[in-house]
C-alpha cells in the first residue's frame, strides 16, 4: 500500500520532473472514491460522465450543477487524500465568464473539490483566465470534447489531419497561456500528444492520447466493466465487476427462493425468559 498524503498541485509537478507518470480515475460516490483514494491514485475526476454511467442518460448534457456538486461531496467524504477535480457540466461556463467563475467557484466552496477542469481551448481561454485569476485552479480539455460531439460529428478520434492536429497545438497553447496547471487531451493521435508535450510546460493528461503524457485518466465504470453500453478502443478493463455483481445477485435470489437466505447466524435472539413473558401476555390478552 503506497504511503497516503493529501495530494497538490507542486506534488503534480514534482512527479512529472520525476519522470513519474500521474494515475487517474473519475469518481461518483463515496464507496469508490474511497478505494481510488486508498489505492493511491493521485487525481480523481468527478466527471459529467455521471451522466452517462451512473444516470443512464444517452450524452454528458443534461447532469446540472447541483447534482455534480453533490457527487463532488460524496467524494471527497472517501477521498480525502487524492486531487479532486469538479468537471464544468454543459451551461455552467459557456453562458457568461461572470456565471463561469461562480460555478467554478461552487465546486471549490461547495463541492470540496480542489480544482475544476472544462471543455475547450482557444475558444474559452478568456473564461479560464478570469476563473484562474480568481484563484480556482483548471484542467482544460480538448481533443473529443462529449459536451460538443453534435459539432465535432460524433465520438471521433481528433487531430487527425494537418487542420485539426494544427488546431489542438494551438489550443494547447491557449490552455497554457490562459494559467490552466493541466490540459487534458482525449482521442488524439499519440505523435499530437508527443508534439503538444514538447510545446508546452504544463501537465499533459491523456485519456486515449498514448503514453507520451504526464499522467492518464479512465472512466472508473470502463475499467471495471460496470458500463456496459460502450466501451471505447482506449480503455483497459481490468475486471468484469459486472459479472461478478450479477452471479451474486442470483445467488441470493436463489437462496431466498429456497429459504437458504437468512441462516441463524444473519439473525436475532431474544431471551428465552423474555419471550416467555410474552407468551404469557399474549395468553391474557387474546
Ligand atoms: O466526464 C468525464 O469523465 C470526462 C472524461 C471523459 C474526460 O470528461
Amino acid at each position: 500500500m503506497p504511503e497516503l498524503k493529501r495530494i497538490s498541485i507542486p506534488y503534480l509537478y514534482e512527479l512529472k520532473k520525476r519522470g513519474e507518470p500521474i494515475s487517474w480515475l473519475t469518481a461518483y460516490d463515496y464507496p469508490l472514491a474511497y478505494l481510488v483514494d486508498q489505492a493511491g491514485i493521485e487525481m480523481i475526476l468527478v466527471g459529467d460522465s455521471a451522466s452517462m454511467v451512473v444516470y443512464g442518460n444517452s450524452s454528458t448534457l443534461p447532469i446540472t450543477m447541483d447534482t455534480l456538486i453533490e457527487h463532488c461531496q460524496a467524494v471527497r467524504r472517501g477521498a480525502p487524500n487524492s486531487f479532486v477535480i469538479g468537471d464544468m457540466p454543459f451551461l455552467s461556463y459557456q453562458v457568461s465568464v461572470s456565471e463561469a467563475v461562480y460555478n467554478a467557484g461552487r465546486f471549490l466552496k461547495e463541492g470540496n473539490c480542489d480544482a475544476v477542469k472544462l471543455e475547450g481551448g482557444v475558444r474559452v481561454a478568456e473564461t479560464i483566465k478570469a476563473i484562474v485569476n480568481a484563484g480556482i485552479p483548471v484542467v482544460g480539455h480538448i481533443g473529443l470534447t462529449p459536451q460538443s460531439s453534435s459539432m465535432l460529428g460524433g465520438f471521433k478520434v481528433q487531430g487527425k489531419d494537418v487542420e485539426s492536429a494544427i488546431s489542438l497545438i494551438e489550443d494547447a497553447n491557449a490552455l497554457e497561456k490562459a494559467g490552466t496547471f493541466g490540459t487534458l487531451l482525449e482521442c488524439v493521435p499519440t505523435k499530437i500528444t508527443s508534439i503538444i508535450r514538447k510545446t508546452v510546460s504544463n501537465l499533459v493528461f491523456g485519456i486515449g492520447a498514448g503514453d507520451d503524457c504526464d499522467g492518464q485518466l479512465l472512466i472508473i465504470h470502463d475499467i471495471l466493466g460496470l458500463y456496459q453500453c460502450f466501451t471505447p478502443k482506449f480503455v483497459k478493463q481490468y475486471v468484469n465487476i459486472s459479472a461478478i455483481i450479477s452471479d451474486a445477485l442470483k445467488n441470493y435470489r436463489n437462496d431466498v427462493k429456497n429459504r437458504q437466505f437468512p441462516q441463524p447466524e444473519h439473525s436475532f435472539t431474544i431471551p428465552s425468559s423474555e419471550l416467555q413473558k410474552v407468551k404469557t401476555y399474549l395468553s391474557k390478552t387474546t
